[in-house]
């Protein structure tokens, strides 16, 4: 009987050292194989004395056995093992990620907004979202712009068919000035700026205001680094009592401050919008050169920013607004473009690129 408690102390020292799939099948193959130990026993039964071979026999079934099961149990603590390991190492790749998996940003333009609509929030100013599909007249005809008025020239865009009933099917057909629709009221096209949205706030809120939208808006561009059919402005009004230039340049030199992280130097130049009245080209001083005339200023030493001024009695009375009583001042800050200056892009057409490598600003 020694001989099987040597074995199945051999089996047991084994056993307990196996550590994968290979190795317990050559310690099974070594106990329990045709040729194995536990079998060579049972073949040498024969030779055992007949009053033994009962007992011994007993022994060797029982020794056979318990290997077996304890194989067996050892087999499955491997597999899972084995298993979980492979699970560890197997990355998980997810489908809906485009190959190489990279990861996305906030968009410039929505970073450069969310900045904007914090700084005017901390001036009192309310943030509105609108449409950016609209009527004639609120994107013209309310601001000073009727029909054949050459301003509209400039801001040829996106009208949509259908539209002599006030009702449009949604397609979108491109303009040109002699395939443009016979223009009504309530013909909608696609704003051009985000002033279309002044007539209706006025009229929905009254006097006094404060308050800022910012706004996707279309143009029929021919595109270039610098020009887009597609882009964003931020449109903001204040209307109250005794409102004045001074109060516009202080909120455009503070807003700009805020915007660069520095001070910076604004001054006005006369520019004509029909909605504006004195109208202003509102430039800052160049902050790559600070003034000293560079290329990226085109050597002016100044840079064109945002169009803006005191809104027109006209424009007022179309909103509601009682013009003995109340004044106020617009601008229409290019949001596009200052997150070009701010961010460094250099070709405006990268906004609506849609690639990722590109639109991921260092923040
Ligand atoms: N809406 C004008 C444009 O897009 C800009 C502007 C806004 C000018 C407000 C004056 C006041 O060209």
């Amino acid at each position: 009987m020694n001989n099987l408690i040597d074995i199945k102390n051999e089996f047991d020292l084994k056993i307990q050292v196996a550590a994968t799939s290979e190795e317990l099948d050559s310690v099974r193959i070594e106990f329990l194989g045709k040729k194995g130990k536990v079998q060579e026993l049972l073949n040498g039964l024969g030779a055992v004395p007949k009053e033994e071979r009962k007992d011994r026999g007993q022994a060797l079934n029982e020794l056979k056995n318990a290997i077996q099961t304890e194989i067996e149990q050892k087999g499955v603590r491997i597999k899972v093992a084995e298993l979980q390991e492979k699970v560890a190492k197997t990355p998980v790749y997810d489908a809906s990620l485009p190959y190489e998996a990279k990861c996305g940003s906030l968009h410039p333009i929505t970073l450069i907004t969310n900045e904007l609509e914090d700084i005017f929030a901390s001036f009192g100013f309310s943030v509105e979202d609108y449409s950016e599909v609209v009527s004639d007249f609120e994107c013209f005809t309310s601001l000073n712009i009727p029909e054949h008025h050459p301003a509209r020239d400039m801001q040829d865009t996106f009208y949509l068919e259908d539209s002599d009933s006030g009702q449009c099917d949604g397609e979108i057909k491109l303009s040109s000035t002699d395939r443009r629709p016979p223009i009504t009221d309530h013909q909608k096209l696609l704003k051009t700026h985000t002033s279309a949205a002044q007539n209706s706030l006025m009229k929905k809120y009254g006097a006094p205001l404060r308050a800022i939208f910012p706004g996707r808006c279309f143009r029929n561009e021919a595109t270039d680094a610098t020009h887009e059919n597609t882009f964003f402005q931020m449109e903001g009004m204040m209307i109250d009592e005794g409102v004045s230039i001074s109060n516009l340049i202080y909120f455009m030199k503070t807003m700009l401050s805020k915007v660069f992280e520095r001070d910076v130097e604004v001054r006005l130049r006369p520019g004509y919008f029909p909605f504006v009245e004195p109208g202003f080209e509102l430039d800052i001083k160049c902050l790559i050169c600070g003034g000293e005339k560079c290329a990226s200023c085109k050597h002016s030493g100044w840079l064109e920013l945002c169009p803006c001024g005191m809104i027109h009695p006209n424009v007022l009375k179309q909103g509601g607004i009682d013009t003995e009583k109340f004044s106020g001042f617009a601008f229409g800050l290019g949001l596009t473009r200052l997150a070009m200056m701010k961010y460094g892009v250099k070709d405006i057409r990268v906004f609506n690129g849609g690639r990722i490598e590109e639109l991921k600003i260092g923040k």
